[in-house]
């Protein structure tokens, strides 16, 4: 996939590009930051392992060449991550993943991560793109990183022949659903989880779509 220079302003150019092995560390760290109160859910007092767990689960993916993982650069530095999959893409098997869940966070601290993450998992359609995992380091945020990174997902669906693009948002995470509308998503559906509501603190997520036309 090419790579995508959008201008921020007149001194600084968003650039998305595919991640390379060489940037996981640095997607981890923007995953773990712009998802902490999952991960502290999840991993409860071992959330000092969630980078570790987050980098390691990505390595996974690098015999694939990272697939689907995309980040944005600004000012030279790794500023946002996108991850983008295909109903007919191969998921990584499910043991590799747990053995670092396990390794990390011992036996039942693992089967508990498990089963949260479990909450998260969404299905897509065969012509449907799922976007996931759209994070943008705090410092770099309000400066049309996420909109690249939504803009260069788009680009990636028409690659692929893909009609629409989808996506579950935490209904009270307002800033982006306030970014997917200014794109063009619309809302779909409301799902609600009294048991994620629980475990997580967040039981409700919208279900946003954009078509492609
Ligand atoms: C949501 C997130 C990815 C937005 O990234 P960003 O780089 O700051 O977004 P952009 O600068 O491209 O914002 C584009 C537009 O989205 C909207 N927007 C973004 N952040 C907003 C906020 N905090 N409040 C209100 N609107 C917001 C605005 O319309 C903004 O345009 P403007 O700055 O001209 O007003 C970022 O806040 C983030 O990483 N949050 C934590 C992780 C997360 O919640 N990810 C989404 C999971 S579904």
């Amino acid at each position: 996939m090419g790579e995508n220079p959008s201008r921020e302003d007149s001194t600084s150019v968003i650039r998305v590009r595919p991640a390379r092995e060489a940037d996981i560390a640095a997607v981890a760290a923007i995953l773990v930051e712009g998802f902490r109160s999952k991960f502290e859910a999840a991993f409860d007092e071992r959330v000092d392992r969630a980078e570790s767990v987050v980098a390691r689960t990505l390595a996974l993916g690098a015999s694939r060449g990272l697939a689907g993982l995309f980040v944005a650069e600004l000012e030279g530095r790794v500023a946002g991550t996108v991850a983008l999959r295909r109903q007919s893409d191969p998921d990584v098997p499910e043991w590799d993943s747990a053995g670092i869940l396990f390794s990390e966070l011992g036996l039942w601290g693992g089967l508990r991560a498990m089963f949260y993450f479990s909450l998260l998992d969404q299905p897509c359609g065969r012509q449907e793109v799922y976007v996931s995992d759209v994070a943008v380091a705090a410092p770099l945020r309000r400066r049309g990183v996420g909109q690249a990174l939504l803009h260069h997902a788009e680009k990636v669906a028409r690659t692929w022949s893909k009609s629409a693009l989808v996506l579950d948002v935490t209904a009270q995470n307002e800033a982006a659903r306030q970014l997917y509308r200014r794109l063009g998503y619309t809302e779909q559906r409301l799902r609600r989880s009294l048991l994620a509501r629980w475990l997580l603190k967040e039981g409700e997520w919208v279900r946003m779509r954009k078509d492609l036309t």
